[in-house]
């Protein structure tokens, strides 16, 4: 098979590096991809979201799967623009992307459904929004309703931060478009954990749990990230958690896709809080996450291009997924100043050859004359499977031989504290 990758992350990185070992790949290509890629896919000058010269050459090289990394082109309709002349590609269409697209709309789909999430309103007008705080205690959650490149959330410890966030929301506009509409939420307290789902045909098949770190700095503190750490499984995922989970959580996900007229197949990422009243629906994402991807993918036994196949085709079961019992652990490198503003170019020295244990995904990077150089806020993921803590200890004595200018990363990631 021919298969193109959409995207240009470590998550991409990951799902070329997992595509390129199955038996029924015969060409891979990545678009726009980025340095690691190039190691094990053929990179395409396309950004992720020109959709006509993603479909230009996918008809040119008859290219027979498109798997889509990142969330843009699977709002934009890539799916239902691709399948109509032809092409099969493994990601949701622009009805089911909404999932992702709107937070209205997904909590709408939860609260419907009877999903365990946060209590929410939704507000257009600003006037009503002002007046709408009062219905919730501090801290409160205001969302703004589209994609927002990561940056449409905001926790408000007081009423001060929460008015000039719906301010600039819904008055000034600082999301554009995506900001006509906010949602804003009841916080919860817990831990986070994120649950990667395949989807077949709005059936829903988990893969293993994992849990994200998103704040750039140790004990969780300054701003939100995409995520600079990684690990899987999450402790909570045990038997009967999962029994739960299934129960109150995917069946219930599954009985709505089918009501509400979904033909979901692609990946449903579930973000959830684990608080003292067990685990609530924080948000849908549909697409693999990054670094999820990272940690889940190295622990999957079988054939990941056979499982996007079975998924379209509609006879995926249990038994195409065995995962491997060893955790998985990845510690992203990042540049100085993400998530602000921060420079690129800079050229990276140190990388480990490939061991049994030790791998590096790429980020954000890209290959300049013979060398590797940053290209992005994260840069690395130095990922490492096996025993929690050898795990660990592998990855921070790998990171001591890398290097970069402004070279940033938590030493915190996998310690249970
Ligand atoms: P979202 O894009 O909705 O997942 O929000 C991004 C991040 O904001 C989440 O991963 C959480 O860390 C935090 N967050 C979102 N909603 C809530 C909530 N209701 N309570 C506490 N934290 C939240
Ligand atoms: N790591 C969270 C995400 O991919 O959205």
């Amino acid at each position: 098979m021919k298969v193109l990758v959409i995207g240009s992350g470590g998550r991409e990185h990951a799902l070329c590096w997992k595509l390129a070992q199955s038996r029924e790949i015969e060409e891979l290509y990545c678009a726009p991809g980025n340095g690691g890629t190039s190691l094990v896919a053929t990179n395409v000058p396309i950004q992720s979201n020109d959709l006509e010269r993603l479909l230009e050459f996918s008809k040119t090289l008859e290219i027979d799967l498109v798997v889509v990394g990142p969330e843009e082109p699977l709002v934009l309709g890539i799916t239902d623009m691709f399948e109509e002349e032809g092409i099969s590609v493994f990601g949701p269409d622009a009805f089911s992307a909404r999932l992702e697209g709107s937070k209205d709309f997904a909590k709408d789909f939860m609260v419907r459904h009877n999903i365990p999430t946060a209590k929410y309103k939704t507000f257009t007008e600003y006037n009503k929004a002002i007046e709408g705080l009062s219905e919730f205690s501090y801290p409160l959650v205001i969302k703004a309703d589209g994609l927002c490149l990561g940056k449409g959330v905001v926790i408000c410890e007081n009423k001060e931060i929460a008015q000039q966030t719906l301010k600039e929301v819904l008055v000034d506009r600082i999301f554009g478009d995506e900001g006509q509409r906010v949602v804003i939420e009841e916080f919860l307290e817990g831990t986070e954990a994120s649950l990667l789902c395949f989807v077949s045909h709005n059936r829903l098949f988990p893969m293993e749990s994992a849990k994200d770190y998103k704040q750039i700095f140790e004990d969780d503190k300054g701003p939100n990230t995409g995520g600079v750490g990684c690990y899987s499984p999450s402790p909570f995922f045990n038997e009967e958690f999962n029994r739960k989970i299934r129960l109150e959580v995917l069946d219930r996900i599954e009985e709505g896709l089918e009501a509400d007229g979904h033909n979901f197949t692609g990946i449903l990422f579930i973000g959830f809080m684990i608080s003292q009243e067990g685990p609530k629906v924080l948000e849908f994402n549909v697409r693999f996450g990054d670094p999820e991807t990272e940690v889940v993918l190295p622990r999957l036994e079988s054939d990941l291009l056979e499982i996007f196949i079975h998924s379209i085709v509609g006879d995926l079961k249990e038994d195409h997924m065995t995962w491997k019992e060893e955790a998985c652990m990845t510690v992203v490198l990042t540049s100085g100043g993400y998530p602000g503003y921060y420079k690129k170019g800079y050229r990276i020295y140190g990388l480990p050859y490939p061991d049994e244990d030790i791998m590096v995904f790429h980020n954000g990077t890209k290959i300049e004359g013979e060398h590797f150089v940053t290209n992005g806020g994260r840069v690395l993921s130095v990922t490492c499977t096996g025993e929690m803590s050898h795990a660990r200890e592998k990855i921070y004595q790998a990171i001591e031989g890398i290097s970069f200018k402004d070279m940033g990363y938590r030493r915190d990631i996998g310690l249970f504290k």
